[in-house]
């Protein structure tokens, strides 16, 4: 029986070897936050002298990085990435995901939108029918704090201060108890429509392209529906 960490860890691995076939000198690759990115991330440093380099989705994943001697490059220095690979705390089979339980939601938005793919490493325990069990985690405006709250419970949600948790760029996170997501869609359009609202931990607008699901029996293979069968 493999444990959940070592299903992350083939996770990473099945990434990697999608991530090889688009490795060049002048590649760079944009690297997600999480227990499951650090095991891309380590699985990527071997290969260091193949790449240019990595944007990363945090300040924690950037030192990680730096520590296996990756080049870590800003996002403003990057036009454009063929991939970016990350986790999540929650897919469902269109490949829309609730993201942020480690806080770099917004970081992890905005590096997944430069890149033309979006490579989703996870555990099966992470593959669910509707989203919202998991807290979803929106990172607001600290003065914003309760009047945001205010709104999310008039959609049904009830929101919980993330306690002693600042994120890297200085805001707070609201974990939202409670949602019943129907239209991922429309929610995270709901939300983002909020003023005070940063980033929404619903990544539905823009998915994943791939996701690769380690299981007991080998890791699968999921593709986005709205890629079509091409
Ligand atoms: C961090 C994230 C992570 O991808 C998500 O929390 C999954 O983490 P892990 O790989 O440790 O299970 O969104 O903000």
């Amino acid at each position: 029986m493999l444990t959940q960490d070592d299903l992350k860890r083939q996770a990473a691995a099945a990434a990697m070897e999608l991530v090889l076939e688009v490795l060049a000198p002048d590649t760079v690759v944009g690297v997600g936050t999480g227990s499951t990115a650090d095991h891309f991330i380590d699985g990527l440093a071997a290969h260091r002298g193949r790449f240019r380099g990595c944007v990363a989705s945090s300040e924690r994943s950037a030192r990680r990085l730096a520590d296996h001697g990756v080049a870590v490059l800003e996002l403003n220095e990057v036009d454009s990435m063929p991939v970016y690979v990350d986790g999540a705390d929650e897919i469902d089979s269109n490949l829309y995901m609730i993201k942020g339980g480690g806080g770099a939601l917004t970081r992890e938005k905005i590096v997944a939108s430069v890149a033309r793919r979006f490579i989703c490493i996870v555990d099966e325990s992470k593959l669910v029918d509707s989203l919202g069990a998991f807290p979803l985690p929106i990172e607001v405006i600290p003065m914003a704090r309760a009047a945001v709250a205010r709104r999310l419970s008039a959609l049904g949600g009830r929101a919980a201060l993330r306690e002693d948790f600042v994120t890297d760029n200085g805001n707070v996170i609201l974990d939202v108890h409670g949602l019943r997501i129907i239209d991922a869609q429309a929610f995270e359009r709901q939300i983002n429509d909020i003023p005070g609202v940063v980033t929404c931990g619903l990544f539905a607008l823009a998915g994943a392209d791939i996701a690769l699901l380690a299981t007991q029996r080998g890791v699968r293979r999921l593709k986005a529906p709205r890629l079509g069968e091409t």
